[in-house]
């Protein structure tokens, strides 16, 4: 994705310079290194390099880390997106490294928010600088941004979503007949799963999204191990009788209250044809949020891959300039 990011910046010079951002790539590290131009990075001999495991590109330092890179080089914004991990890393260290630094941060990463949310929000304000996290729940699907500047006057009382795009093209292709393992396959073909797809059938990811939500938009301190998760691999007769009844099932997330409590819930629900869930097919996302005054507000995004999410990231970017909260 971050390449997908690296194409949109340049894509958007003109549009971003409009915006009064002059917006310079000073420097991109990967797993083995890190390339670096302080008078700015060219986007599409980044991309070509990479390609090419950057033989020959004189600008990337084998061995030179991230952290490293955070710490020495001059910049306004880190933007993190390594791999979703359980533990955070590496991601969670970059990300304080950042803030120490009083640098902003944008991240589609899960994972630091996931372990560490309240911490990285106080560094964030400690430090004076932003830590924004929309492309961390449904890529750009708004969530964040929506709720903080649509509703700052409601109140936010549940929330239920379609929050993982390779879950809901696999059941959707097992509603069409296919077996689990057809449908996995079959998704794995057309680009919706990696291959080690465990996280996203197993239910994990959507349980991230929510632990993310319960955090920043219901104020709690909330951990993995306090979401109820069901994943999709054991689904087969519940399709069937879905179809029957000529209902749609889907991966949900929920978060809810009892007597005061916050519940989260990720499991596989039977969907009636005329709810607004049932209409969101293939790698489209969607969450249905439940406000005291507004109630219903219902918003849905299609999903069609990296560069999607690459725009909600940089969008964040933009608002590291344009917005002051944090
Ligand atoms: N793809 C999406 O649409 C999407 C949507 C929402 C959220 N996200 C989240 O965004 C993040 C990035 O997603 P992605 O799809 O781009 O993942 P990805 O394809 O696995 O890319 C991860 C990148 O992180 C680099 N990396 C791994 N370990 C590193 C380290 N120690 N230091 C520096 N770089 C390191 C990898 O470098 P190498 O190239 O050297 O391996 C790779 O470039 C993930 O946390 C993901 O959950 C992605």
């Amino acid at each position: 994705m971050a390449q997908s990011l690296i194409g949109l910046v340049d894509e958007k010079k003109g549009m971003l310079r409009s915006l009064g951002f002059d917006l310079r790539i000073v420097s991109v590290s990967d797993s083995k290194g890190t390339a670096v131009d302080v008078r700015g990075l060219n986007a599409s001999e980044l991309l070509k390099c990479k390609k090419s495991e950057w033989k020959g590109y004189r600008k990337y330092a084998a061995g030179y880390g991230a952290l490293e890179a955070i710490r020495r080089i001059g910049s306004d914004v880190i933007v993190e997106l390594t791999p979703s991990t359980m533990n955070g890393e590496p991601g969670l260290s970059n990300i304080k490294a950042a803030l120490a630094a009083e640098k902003n941060v944008v991240t589609a990463n899960k994972g630091p928010l996931v372990v560490a949310y309240r911490e990285l929000v106080k560094m964030a304000k400690e430090n004076g600088v932003k830590l924004f996290y929309e492309a961390t729940v449904g890529a750009h699907v708004p969530v964040f941004c929506l709720v903080e500047s649509c509703f700052k006057a409601d109140e936010l009382q549940s929330v239920s979503g379609i929050l993982n795009a390779t879950t809901n093209f696999v059941i959707g292709e097992m509603q069409k007949g296919k077996r689990f393992q057809e449908a996995i396959d079959e998704a794995v073909k057309a680009g919706w799963a990696e291959t080690n797809y465990s996280d996203d059938v197993d239910g994990i990811d959507p349980a991230r999204k929510l632990v993310i939500m319960a955090n920043a938009l219901f104020g709690e301190d909330a951990k993995l191990k306090d979401v109820k998760i069901k994943g999709i691999r054991h689904i087969e007769a519940l399709v069937r009788e879905a179809s029957r009844q000529n209902k749609k099932v889907k991966l949900i997330g929920e978060i809810t209250r009892n007597k005061g409590k916050l519940q989260m819930t990720v499991h596989p629900k039977q969907i009636p044809i005329d709810d607004a869930l049932a209409t969101v097919n293939e790698g489209n996302m969607a969450i249905k949020f439940t406000f005291k005054t507004s109630k219903e507000i219902f918003v849905s995004a299609q999903f069609l891959g990296p560069r999607q999410t690459a725009y909600a990231v940089l969008n964040d970017i933009v608002r590291t300039r344009t917005e002051s909260i944090c």
